[in-house]
């Protein structure tokens, strides 16, 4: 049985200070909780803070992004071993944020995926389709692409490697989630492609969250359907006692 996984990704949000409080206030209203993995992604600022007050609890840290080199005159940029270093287990990688705003394409999201699992750390791949995509008929092509390019050259992957998350752009802050139904049937084609490219067993075991305007109201759902392993969330993570309504919601 895969494990549910809930993913609070902060986005450009909280100063080291705004963590530090959010943390304090969020631990203990999930202390009891301990059903799901529960992953937050602060950004890199706030990352020593989080990892520091998260040490001796259940919760999992992630990068929101990394580079796939180890290091050189790459301004800006942050390596696998620094995330790592920093206390992060995972990192989320090709966000479509990061495709649509930073121009970030399959190949770069590719050879961030091989590094993170390189340096130890689970890559959390996210994959999903325009609105504009979906009316034309093409999110079965435009997912597959992007998966497929997304894990080229990996010949052996397992569930502490990879979580898959499944986030169509259209319902990304805009208040309308993918039915469970909809969800539901992207996640059982990824999973397919994942059999074909690894094996069946390796496929049953590696996670796939989805992400998207994800509520306390609407995440029982999602997740009452089989192929939806938890919940990558933006907007409603960023308040700690409603992330942690929607963790206990995914521990029922
Ligand atoms: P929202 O939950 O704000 O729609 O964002 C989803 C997301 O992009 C998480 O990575």
């Amino acid at each position: 049985m895969r494990r549910r996984a809930l993913i609070g990704n902060w986005k450009m949000h909280k100063t080291a200070d705004e963590a530090g409080t959010y943390i304090r206030e969020f631990l203990p209203l999930i202390q009891n909780i301990a059903s799901v993995d529960v992953i937050l992604a602060p950004p890199f600022t706030s990352l020593h803070v989080v990892a520091a007050l998260v040490k001796d609890t259940s919760i999992g840290l992630a990068g929101q992004d990394v580079h796939w080199d180890s290091q050189g005159a790459l301004t800006g940029e942050v390596s696998p071993a620094m995330l790592y270093d920093s206390g992060c287990q995972s990192v989320i990688i090709g966000h479509s944020e990061r495709r649509q705003m930073f121009h970030e394409d399959d190949n770069a999201v590719n050879r961030k995926v091989k590094a993170a699992i390189a340096h130890h750390l689970t890559a959390i791949m996210c994959v999903g389709e325009t609105r504009e995509e979906r009316a034309n008929g093409k999110t079965s092509d435009v997912l597959t692409r992007q998966l497929l390019a997304g894990l080229a050259g990996i010949d052996a992957i397992d569930d502490t490697q990879l979580v898959l998350a499944y986030e169509p752009i259209w319902a990304i802050g805009s208040g309308t989630p993918a039915t469970p139904t909809q969800a539901n049937e992207v996640h059982a084609e990824l999973r397919e492609h994942l059999g074909t490219l690894f094996t069946t067993a390796i496929a049953k075991s590696i996670r796939i969250v989805y992400g998207g305007s994800i509520t306390t109201e609407n995440i029982q759902a999602l997740l009452a359907t089989p192929h939806v392993d938890g919940g990558l969330v933006g907007g409603a993570c960023l308040d700690p006692s409603n992330f942690a309504r929607i963790v206990s919601s995914a521990a029922n």
